[in-house]
């Protein structure tokens, strides 16, 4: 620990993986913290693992409610550091009104969320998943991997904030008429990049492609229903990297079946915690829903891995640990809080 640090330079993070631990192992030792690692999700019964340090290091799928910053609070923590951009996952409220900083990450590599999406529907749509799949037992026939071609189709972007910027610039270049919504559209950019804003009605009603960038919300819960998706143009595809509770599932899964939605792509899913970034290939899938998409051959659903590159694994060590080190050190400029 270096000399400039207090005692509790320490810091328990959790949720963790080894292919994340090595960026934050760097970080850590640059910034002089002890870093305590667990592999299980923070929630209220085991916060009492932080004590003794100056922070609570979390994830998308730690469980970081009232009770778990009551509990952080007792015992002196006063740090929440998301490692990673949304705060869905966090009670702001709660946390502000007992005295807790929260620190995320806002901005890490928008372009590897961005990529992701596109990889995505290129993936789903041109059935490379299928053709793999296929090749490798040495059946090389084509018949059900028609696609369709980007050039010339429409995509709508729903919230053009760092990650739908970047995929409406990225769908550009592949010649398509980008169409965004957002509450606060971004006019010059648009301008600058060939896009335009429309209300979300048009976008859904006339994109052949609509791709999520939005915050999850209490306003944004469930965004996609069977109401939104009826009004959506007849086999549009959808693509999910924002955050699972933005989709009803259910509906999805009716949509898929009447051929209302042509293809779906989730990176994220309302009921991923628990599942996503764990091994169940040995036990039984208790998500019936999940369990029912996996069925569809027009469904490609990715396990929360749009972030997952070498840069942003990175950035989000080095933001963390230098908001964490700055936090420990008394400084009053920690990066971006979410709430003091
Ligand atoms: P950002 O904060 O830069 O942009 C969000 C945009 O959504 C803003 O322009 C905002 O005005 C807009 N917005 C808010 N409410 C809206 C609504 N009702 N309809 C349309 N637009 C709305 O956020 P950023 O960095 O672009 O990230 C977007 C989301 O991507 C995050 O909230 C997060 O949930 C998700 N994400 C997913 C990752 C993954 O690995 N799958 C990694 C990083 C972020």
């Amino acid at each position: 620990m270096s000399d400039e640090l207090p005692e509790r330079g320490r810091v328990a993070f959790y949720d963790t993986k080894s292919y994340a631990r090595v960026y934050f192992d760097a970080a850590g030792a640059a910034g002089g913290m002890e870093i305590v690692y667990q592999e299980f999700r923070l929630e209220a019964a085991n916060a009492f693992t932080a004590e003794g340090g100056v922070a609570a290091c979390v994830f998308v799928n730690d469980k970081v409610d009232r009770r778990c910053l009551e509990a952080l609070a007792g015992i002196g923590v006063g740090l929440v550091a998301l490692r990673c951009a949304g705060f869905n996952n966090v009670d702001v409220k709660a946390a502000g009104e007992l005295g807790l900083t929260v620190v995320r990450v806002p901005a890490y590599s928008p372009h590897a969320v961005a990529e992701h999406a596109v990889a995505l529907l290129l993936t789903l749509n041109r059935k490379i998943h299928r053709a793999y799949n296929r090749v490798r037992e040495l059946n090389f026939s084509l018949g059900g991997l028609v696609g369709f071609d980007l050039f010339e189709k429409r995509v709508g972007i729903v919230g053009t904030g760092k990650i739908g910027r970047i995929a409406a610039q990225i769908f550009r270049g592949f010649g398509c008429e980008v169409i965004a919504y957002d509450p606060f559209p971004q006019v010059e950019w648009a301008q600058a990049n060939g896009v335009e804003y429309a209300g979300f009605e048009e976008l859904m009603r006339t994109c052949d492609v609509v791709s999520l960038h939005l915050p999850l919300t209490p306003e944004t819960h469930h965004l996609l229903n069977a109401e939104s998706i009826s009004r959506m143009k007849k086999g549009a595809y959808l693509i999910n990297t924002s955050r699972g509770k933005l989709v009803d599932s259910a509906a999805v899964i009716q949509a898929l079946k009447s051929g209302q939605l042509g293809g779906v792509a989730l990176d994220v899913y309302e009921e991923e915690e628990g599942v996503f970034f764990e091994d169940h290939s040995e036990t039984a899938l208790q998500d019936d829903v999940l369990a029912r998409l996996l069925t569809f051959p027009n469904v490609l659903v990715t396990s929360h891995q749009a972030f997952l590159t070498e840069e942003a694994l990175r950035a989000i060590a080095e933001t963390t640990m230098d908001s964490i080190g700055r936090f420990a050190r008394g400084e009053a400029a920690v990066a971006e809080r979410v709430v003091k």
